[in-house]
């Protein structure tokens, strides 16, 4: 499809212009050419003790280098997993069932469905979870965190980058404060990897999840970090795999294609930060240039370099996705797994934000292949196509 839809606005033409980074990337050529090179060469089982199996071996643990210098975390801490909703479940029902008896869990407000969904099960089974509200920027308190916790705290599990509306949490702040009461802190770094530096050497995260399809990686691929030491039982049994922390044959290509992704997000972190920060700071200053009754949602100084949550009063966020659609945009309203559903984001409603005004907003996520006149393109249309979800009626 072409830009210049419906409105009759033109733009460069050719490509659409995608703006839904944060629910999933373009796959980057250098990791399809790791993910080839695999199955063709590497399509041995790295369990096998043979020279097929070895080949095999050999990417896996070439891949556990490349993540865990991107990390700055040990090879084998790196657990790799299908994602991050089989990292996040890992870390949560891992810890909680390396004790005893059910205790307490603290997390905030503003989480991952993969997050939420098992501490709501362990609730169920009779643990306690606290959820440590957040502020009207959709930030943590340090203080609030270290308050939650309890002498049979098992964990704490936070969302470091909301993947709704980019705000990064005062991780350090917080993790410092969870160590000096000796409770493992878990992470979900997902929307930060490749988007700001992290370096697990200078920072008291026990557990930490990634998704390769976040960062220009194979879908279906990810990793859990899990210190040394630590505690934490495997989700899927079976096999010996991953030093005991999860059976199952490793997913080779994925792995790979995870590992020259990671490869990437470590050569161009500072360029994406001025970048991506650029176009997301242009696309924000059009819209509240050009767009009457705008707001943005979530804190603009603690924020992924990438994404902007933007609230238009009286407009529907999914017409405006629908609309942005035919105009080879692609938008969001928030989650990509709550697209459609009815419900407005639980997180703009944990920042305070009325159910209508939930449902008013659009998230846009930059990355790879997005360049200024993609941008101006967008402010070009998003204008008119504003002006007309308002007569719809909310
Ligand atoms: C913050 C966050 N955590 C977890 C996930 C789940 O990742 P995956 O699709 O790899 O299971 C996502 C993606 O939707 C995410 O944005």
């Amino acid at each position: 499809m072409s830009r210049g839809g419906p409105s009759g606005v033109q733009s460069t033409p050719g490509s659409r212009v995608y703006l839904d980074h944060n629910a999933t990337t373009p796959v980057r050529d250098e990791a399809i050419q790791a993910m080839e090179a695999a199955l063709h060469r590497a399509w041995g089982n790295p369990s096998s003790v043979h020279a097929e199996g070895m080949a095999a071996r050999a990417v896996v643990e070439n891949a556990r280098a490349e993540i865990a210098a991107l990390l700055g975390a040990e090879p084998d801490e790196v657990v790799f997993t299908a994602g991050a909703t089989e990292s996040n479940n890992t870390a949560i029902r891992g810890c909680a069932q390396a004790v005893a008896c059910p205790g307490s869990l603290v997390t905030s407000a503003a989480e991952h469905p993969s997050v939420d969904a098992p501490l709501a099960a362990l609730e169920a089974a009779g643990w306690r979870v606290t959820r440590v509200p957040v502020d009207a920027d959709g930030l943590l308190d340090a203080e609030a965190v270290a308050a939650a916790l309890a002498p049979d705290t098992a964990l704490v599990t936070l969302l470091w980058g909301n993947n709704e509306t980019g705000v990064v949490q005062p991780l350090a702040r917080i993790a410092e404060r969870v160590r000096e009461r000796g409770v493992p802190l878990h992470v979900d770094a997902t929307q930060c990897v490749g988007k700001l530096p992290i370096e697990l050497g200078l920072l008291p995260v026990d557990l930490l999840s990634l998704s390769a399809h976040k960062l220009g990686g194979p879908k279906g691929a990810g990793c859990l970090v899990v210190r040394r030491g630590l505690a934490c039982a495997p989700l899927l049994l079976g096999g010996p795999q991953e030093r005991r922390r999860r059976g199952g044959t490793e997913n080779v290509p994925g792995i790979a294609g995870l590992a020259a992704a990671c490869a990437l997000a470590a050569r161009e972190l500072p360029e994406r930060i001025s970048r991506w920060g650029e176009l997301r700071d242009r696309l924000w200053d059009g819209i509240q240039a050009k767009i009457p009754r705008v707001r943005r949602n979530g804190s603009a100084e603690h924020a992924l370099c990438n994404t902007l949550n933007v609230e238009i009063e009286g407009a529907s966020g999914e017409v405006l996705v629908q609309a942005l659609d035919l105009e080879g945009i692609a938008a969001s309203t928030g989650a990509a797994c709550a697209s459609g559903s009815v419900h407005p984001s639980h997180v703009l409603e944990a920042m305070g934000r009325s159910a209508a005004a939930a449902r008013s907003s659009l998230r846009l996520s930059v990355g790879h292949g997005v360049d200024e006149a993609a941008i101006d393109f967008v402010l070009a249309v998003l204008p008119d196509l504003v002006a007309r979800a308002r007569e719809v009626p909310n």
